[in-house]
C-alpha cells in the first residue's frame, strides 16, 4: 500500500534471514552472509500490484480482515494473474468459498493460514472448499512442507480450528477483565502457569494487534450474531479508537515504549 510499509517489511525480512542464518552457521560468518545474500537475491519487492504478480505461481493474500475488500482484491488480480496461478488467503476467519466465488479459478483457490510470529510458528491451516481441486490441495501441502511447517486440513468454517479455540479463551478473558474479576496481568499469569500456554490472551492480543483482534470479532459477530463465543468488547473498542493497538503502536494492554 505504500513504499514506507514495504521498506519496514523488507527490513524485518532481512533481520529474520540473518537471525536464522546465524542460528544455522553459528561460528561461520562467511556461510551466514552467503546464505542471506543468496536468499535475498531471490526476493523482490514492489508496490506495483501488476508487476508483482505478472509471473506468479502462487499468490498469498494477507490484507485487512474485511471480506468486501478481499473480494475486490481477488476480483482484480484474477484478471491479471497467470491462469495457472493458485490464490490463497491468509484470513483467520473469513469464508474462503465466498472469496473464491468472485474469481474464475475456484479450483485453484484455498485458505492458507499462518500464525504469529510466522518465522517461529510451525502450523499452517490449509482450508479447502468444495471446489478446491486435489491438485491445488497437494501442491499447497508440498509448499507448506517445503517451508518447514506442518499443515493441517480444515473445513471452510468461521475461525477454522485455531481461532475458534483462541477466541473462546480471548472472549472469556475480556469478559473477566470487564467484570473486574481479575487484572489482565493476573489472567495472563494464570494462562501461562495454570495452563502451560507460552503467552496469556492479553499478551497475545498485543502481539497480534488489537485492531486485528477487534476486526476478527466484529466480522464473526456480523455473520454469526448468536455465537456465544464471539462477544462485543467495549474495552477493545475504546483501546483501538485511542490507537492503543499493542506492540506495533507502543501500547496495548501493556506498554512497549
Ligand atoms: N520473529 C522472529 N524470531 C523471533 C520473534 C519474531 N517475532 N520473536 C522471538 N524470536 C526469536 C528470538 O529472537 C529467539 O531467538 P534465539 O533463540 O536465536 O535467541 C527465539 O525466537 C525465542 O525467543 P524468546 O525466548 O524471546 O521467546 P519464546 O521462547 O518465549 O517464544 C514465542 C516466543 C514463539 C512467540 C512464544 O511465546 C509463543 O509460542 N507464543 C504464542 C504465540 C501464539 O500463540 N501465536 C498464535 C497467535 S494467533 C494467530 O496468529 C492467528 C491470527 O489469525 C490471529
Amino acid at each position: 500500500m505504500s513504499q514506507q510499509i514495504l521498506d519496514k517489511s523488507r527490513a524485518e525480512i532481512e533481520k529474520n534471514a540473518n537471525r536464522f542464518a546465524r542460528k544455522l552457521f553459528k561460528d561461520d560468518p562467511d556461510s551466514v552472509s552467503s546464505l542471506v545474500a543468496e536468499a535475498l537475491s531471490r526476493t523482490t519487492y514492489s508496490i506495483n500490484l501488476e508487476a508483482a504478480i505478472a509471473s506468479a505461481d502462487l499468490i498469498i493474500e494477507a490484507i485487512v480482515e474485511n471480506i468486501e475488500i478481499k473480494k475486490e482484491f481477488f476480483k482484480r488480480i484474477d484478471e491479471i494473474a497467470p491462469m495457472h496461478a493458485i490464490f490463497v488467503s491468509n484470513t483467520s476467519s473469513l469464508s474462503i468459498a465466498e472469496m473464491s466465488a468472485v474469481t474464475k479459478r475456484e479450483d485453484r483457490f484455498a485458505g492458507f493460514h499462518f500464525f504469529n510470529p510466522v518465522p517461529l510458528m510451525k502450523l499452517i491451516e490449509l482450508i479447502r472448499t468444495e471446489k478446491t481441486s486435489d491438485d491445488t490441495y497437494t501442491t499447497l501441502l508440498a509448499f507448506g512442507r517445503a517451508l518447514g511447517k506442518t499443515c493441517i486440513s480444515c473445513k471452510d468454517r468461521p475461525g477454522f480450528i485455531v481461532n475458534r479455540l483462541l477466541f473462546t479463551l480471548t472472549s472469556e478473558a475480556l469478559q473477566m477483565l470487564e467484570r473486574g474479576d481479575a487484572t489482565a496481568r493476573d489472567i495472563d499469569t494464570a494462562t501461562k502457569l495454570g495452563l502451560g500456554h507460552p503467552m496469556g490472551p492479553f499478551e497475545l492480543m498485543d502481539m497480534v494487534g488489537l485492531d486485528v483482534t477487534l476486526n476478527i470479532l466484529q466480522e464473526r459477530q456480523k455473520r454469526f450474531p448468536n455465537d456465544p463465543n464471539v462477544i462485543t468488547s467495549p474495552t477493545l473498542e475504546k483501546m483501538v479508537s485511542a490507537n492503543k493497538l499493542g506492540v506495533k503502536s507502543g501500547e496495548g494492554f501493556y506498554s512497549y515504549k
